[in-house]
Formats: structure tokens, C-alpha cells, sequence
């Protein structure tokens, strides 16, 4: 289904908006519980370590040999042959494998953790990420830091954000242990620091960007829905926005959840609204437009000095089902080139995101404002090999080999494709 955003009139599509917002009912009671369970990771790697069964450990065997450039590895930073396109290319052997594991990284949360929680396969973990039209160095950790000295770093966003930070954070540990030097009430929001370099990288919780009221225990189940004020940037980033030399900022699938939309504090409208009020169901594109909008503006506008991201939400590869009803991914190898397309709404949080960008882009920079896009769409879109799957829980099969566990099929193994994002970032952080 190709969606025409010119045509997407409330009233002209009623029959598309139905079957669209049912769907999206589904999968925002699927992101509901998927991106709240994982609330507080620090509980969970302290969670009761289960018995272990006799474990197999896994052979660290690369994919059988495909002639690879002998010189791969070895490129140096500067020499960047010709300008590319960073995000279209190809995942190639990498028989050297990833530079951390779940033993030398101790900051991967535990439903991530899909070495330690016992995935037997790991054929996944020797891919990297080739562009096609020109050679992108490994991520080269000394050199990152030292160009990072005296800088400060923040990702902001949900739990896609904080999966990368950890990936970041876990190819930096190899060289500098970094030191947690601040977390928030709920331990969402945290700053690391490498002490050598006086670098530091903070962790933003703000899945919306926007002044949000949420109302989720624990258990990630709301007892309201969200009520969030479009008009109204969160202070959570836009507090620190001045004194970061670099952010990476992205957003995307808290919005497909309830909420309630607020402009200029009056209700404007709702998406999965309440019953019994007599609010108008607008459509979270509606409220994600808008929002973008804002941000972007609020970016453009700035007098930024450092380099801004802004990275675009990321696929899912639930098959035959979704989160909340049996969806799984059990690929272990890449996907080919088309195989996997991407779906509906992950392609129309997408639209939203490219178009409010360039119109912003332009604005920056007119205004001398570094705003850089990071769409790693292509580059995930291959890899539905890269999710826990299964093994975002502790030896799921431990008990039973053919237990019904939830799966994962949105946040990515660590190590795994993840890791490649920062290869992406380092060469467009030297190289512009
Ligand atoms: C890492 O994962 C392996 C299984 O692949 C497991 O045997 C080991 O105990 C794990 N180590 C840690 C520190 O979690
Ligand atoms: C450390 O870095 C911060 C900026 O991130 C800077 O304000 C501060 O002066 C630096 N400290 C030292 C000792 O250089
Ligand atoms: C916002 O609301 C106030 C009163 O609540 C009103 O005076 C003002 O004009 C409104 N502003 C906009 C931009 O709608
Ligand atoms: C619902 O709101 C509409 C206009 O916003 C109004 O015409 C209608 O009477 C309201 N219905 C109820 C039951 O309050
Ligand atoms: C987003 O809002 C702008 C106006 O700010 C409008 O031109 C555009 O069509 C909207 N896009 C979508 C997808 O609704
Ligand atoms: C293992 O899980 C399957 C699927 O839930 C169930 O049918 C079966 O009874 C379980 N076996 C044991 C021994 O618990």
C-alpha cells in the first residue's frame, strides 16, 4: 500500500484509516509493553540470574569466506577516496568479527544481552557494513576519543536511542572504561564520562521530544493515555541543547501510541482516544508532523555551533504477527536485497521524518546550523537476523526447548548491526 500524504483527507479515506488504525491500535499496545518493560535496565541485569542449564557455548564461526578486498580493514580515516551515499550499500563477511562481547562490555541491558542470554547462533555477529560506491574505515576508537576531547555528546530519543548508546559506549569501552556519572530519578536519562579525555555522552529519555504526561506503571501498563503537548518542546534535551557539541536525535514509534494532543493547552484532538469524551480521533500523523515540525524548527533557528543528527526511527522485523501476538524473526543471515520491505507504518513515521527534515535542513543552513540526516533504514532493513528475537529473555529455552516466549524483533542484539552506525558517525563526524 503506497500512501499519497496528498490524499490522506480524514474524510476521503475513511476505509484506509480504519484498517490503518486498527493496526496501529495493535502495535501501539505492542510498543506500549515492548518499550516500557524495558524501562530501568539496571533492574533488570540485576534480576535473579536463572539456573543455568548445561550451555553449549556457541563456536564463534564466521560465514563461510566470500573474497573480500584484502585492504578493508586497513583503509585510513583521511583518505576518503570520493563523496558517497553512506546508507546504500551491502553487508559483507567480516570474519573478524565485532570488537566487543557480552564479557568485555558490561553496559549491555540484559534484553539486549542475546550472548549472555544464550543465543546459539552467531553467524550474525560477522557482517559489516560495506557503502557501495566507496570504503568506509572501522570505527578507529582511539582516534574517536581523542577528537572527542573536552566534547560532550547526548543521544536523545527512546529505547532505540539508549540500545545505541550502549553499542557506542561498549566499542569506546575497549580503550577507556567509561564512568557513570549521572542518572536521573528513574535511571532514564544518564551521563557517562571518559575520565582520560574528559569526554562525556549522556542518554536522553525523551521518546516524544515534546512535553509529554505519561501514565505507565511499572509494568508499562497505562492507566490514561499519553497527553502530549505539541507546541511544547521537552525541557529534558532543550535544557542541555546548548552546552552539547554533538546530539544524535530521533523519535518515532511512541507515537503510535494513546494520546491526547494539546496545542497551546487546549485539546486539539486524540489519537486512540479515550471513550466517552467527544474528542476528535486526528491520527498520530497529525501530532508527528507537528512535532517534527517544532523540532526542527527549534534546531534550524538555533545558533548551534556543534554538529546536530538527526536520525530517522528505525524498521522492525516482526513476521507472522507482531509483538503482543507471536510475531518472530528467526533469520540468521542477512536478508537479501529486497527481500525485506519496509512496512506500513514504519514507512509512514519515515515520510514524515525526511520531509519535515528537508525543510529544515535548508533553514540550518542558511543559518549556519551543522544538521546532518542519519537514515539507517537500508542498512536495518537487511538484517532481520540482528534482533534478540527470543533471547531478549535469560535462556529462554532453559526449561523447555519449545516454550512460547515473547520476541523481539526491534531493538538489536548487542554486538550486532548496531554496531556499524558508528563506523556511519565517525567517517561523517571527520569527513563531514
Ligand atoms: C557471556 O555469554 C556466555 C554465553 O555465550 C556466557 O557463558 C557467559 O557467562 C556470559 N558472560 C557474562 C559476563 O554475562
Ligand atoms: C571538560 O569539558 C567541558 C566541556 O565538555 C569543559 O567545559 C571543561 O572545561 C573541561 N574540563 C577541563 C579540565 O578541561
Ligand atoms: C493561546 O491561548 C490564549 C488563551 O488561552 C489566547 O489568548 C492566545 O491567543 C492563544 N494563542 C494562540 C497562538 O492560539
Ligand atoms: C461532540 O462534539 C461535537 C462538536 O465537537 C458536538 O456537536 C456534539 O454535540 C458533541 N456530542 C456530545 C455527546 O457531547
Ligand atoms: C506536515 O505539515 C506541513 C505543514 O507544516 C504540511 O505541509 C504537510 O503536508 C504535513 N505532512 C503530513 C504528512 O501531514
Ligand atoms: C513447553 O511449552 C509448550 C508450549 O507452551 C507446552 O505445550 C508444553 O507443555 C511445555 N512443556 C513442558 C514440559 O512444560
Amino acid at each position: 500500500m503506497r500512501v499519497n500524504w496528498k490524499s490522506w483527507s480524514l474524510n476521503k479515506h475513511q476505509h484506509i484509516l480504519v484498517k490503518l488504525a486498527v493496526a496501529i491500535l495493535l502495535v501501539g499496545l505492542a510498543f506500549r509493553l515492548l518499550v516500557s518493560r524495558s524501562k530501568g535496565f539496571a533492574s533488570d541485569l540485576e534480576s535473579p540470574v536463572l539456573e543455568k542449564e548445561q550451555v553449549q557455548e556457541p563456536a564463534l564461526k564466521p560465514p563461510a569466506p566470500v573474497e573480500i578486498p584484502d585492504n578493508e580493514d586497513q583503509i585510513p580515516l583521511d583518505v576518503v577516496a570520493e563523496k558517497c551515499d553512506l546508507f546504500i550499500g551491502d553487508w559483507i563477511p567480516n570474519p573478524s568479527g565485532p570488537t566487543y562481547t557480552n564479557e568485555s562490555c558490561p553496559l549491555i541491558e540484559g534484553h539486549q544481552n542475546c550472548m549472555r542470554n544464550g543465543r546459539p547462533d552467531t553467524g550474525y555477529l560477522y557482517w559489516k557494513w560495506k557503502p557501495r560506491d566507496c570504503q568506509l574505515p572501522r570505527f578507529n576508537v582511539e582516534r574517536f576519543l581523542e577528537l572527542m576531547r573536552n566534547k560532550a555528546w547526548a543521544l536523545i530519543g527512546d529505547s532505540i536511542s539508549r540500545n545505541h548508546v550502549q553499542s557506542l559506549l561498549c566499542m569506546l569501552a575497549r580503550v577507556e572504561q567509561p564512568v557513570e556519572v549521572y542518572h536521573d530519578e528513574d535511571y532514564k536519562s544518564k551521563r557517562w564520562h571518559f575520565p582520560s579525555y574528559n569526554f562525556s555522552i549522556s542518554n536522553i529519555w525523551s521518546p516524544f521530544l515534546v512535553k509529554a504526561a505519561i501514565f505507565e506503571d511499572n509494568n508499562g501498563v497505562s492507566t490514561a493515555e499519553v497527553q502530549l503537548h505539541l507546541d511544547k518542546l521537552d525541557k529534558t534535551w532543550t535544557d542541555i541543547y546548548e552546552s552539547l557539541d554533538y546530539m544524535i536525535i530521533s523519535t518515532g514509534k511512541w507515537y503510535l501510541k494513546a494520546a491526547v494532543y494539546h496545542e497551546n493547552d487546549t485539546i486539539v484532538g486524540c489519537h486512540i482516544c479515550p471513550p466517552g469524551k467527544n474528542l476528535t480521533e486526528v491520527g498520530f500523523v497529525f501530532a508527528y508532523n507537528k512535532t517534527l515540525h517544532h523540532v526542527m524548527n527549534f534546531i534550524a533557528k538555533s545558533k548551534h555551533k556543534g554538529l546536530i543528527f538527526f536520525r530517522t526511527s528505525t524498521p522492525d522485523h516482526f513476521q507472522n504477527g507482531e509483538w503482543h501476538n507471536g510475531g518472530t524473526c528467526p533469520q540468521t543471515t542477512p536478508a537479501k536485497e529486497g527481500e525485506f520491505e519496509i512496512k506500513d507504518l514504519n514507512r509512514i513515521l519515515r515520510d514524515v521524518e525526511l520531509q519535515e527534515f528537508e525543510k529544515a535542513a535548508a533553514k540550518a543552513a542558511d543559518n549556519g546550523v551543522n544538521l546532518k540526516l542519519l537514515d539507517f533504514t537500508n542498512l536495518l532493513l537487511s538484517r532481520p537476523d540482528g534482533h534478540p528475537g527470543p533471547y531478549r529473555q535469560f535462556q529462554p529455552f532453559a526449561e523447555n526447548k519449545t516454550a512460547v516466549v515473547q520476541n523481539d524483533c526491534l531493538h538489536w542484539c548487542l554486538p550486532g548491526p548496531m554496531d556499524y552506525w558508528n563506523d556511519v558517525i565517525m567517517e561523517m563526524v571527520v569527513n563531514g
